[in-house]
């Protein structure tokens, strides 16, 4: 009986690690991207043109580098990334394809509550 309870609990156990996993690797690639396509203006320091926009804008209310926001919206994120015309070049598909976008959104949400 016993041993039947524990195999009967292993694809539940899969599951759950495979989505973490997945989840991880989802983070990792919205980590690279954000690095690669948006640190060296969002980077810390006042030298960084959007860093320097935003710390202009909020003041102190918010913080200035992206990576420490928790207030960003996913919608709000992608609007600003496909749309944005004030001192932010909009990225096309061909530079950041949807999936990039969503790992990416992934990432800078990752501490929202
Ligand atoms: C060429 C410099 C530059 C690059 C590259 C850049 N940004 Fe920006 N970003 C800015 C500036 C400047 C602003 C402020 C624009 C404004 O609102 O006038 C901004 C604003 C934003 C905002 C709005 C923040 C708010 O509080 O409203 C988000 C979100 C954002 N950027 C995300 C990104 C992401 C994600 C990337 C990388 C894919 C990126 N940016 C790459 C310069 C840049």
């Amino acid at each position: 009986m016993r041993r039947i309870a524990v195999v009967a609990s292993l694809p539940i156990l899969a599951f759950a690690n495979g989505g973490a996993a997945a989840q991880d690797a989802t983070l990792a690639l919205g980590e690279r991207i954000y690095l690669d396509k948006c640190e060296y203006c969002h980077g810390d320091g006042v030298q960084k043109g959007g860093t320097y926009v935003l710390q202009a804008r909020y003041q102190d209310a918010l913080p200035a580098l992206l990576t420490e926001r928790t207030d960003l919206a996913p919608e709000y994120i992608s609007a600003v990334l496909r749309t944005w015309t004030n001192g932010m070049a909009p990225f096309r598909p061909t530079e950041i394809s949807d999936t990039e976008l969503e790992a990416l959104v992934a990432f800078l949400t990752r501490n929202n509550e």
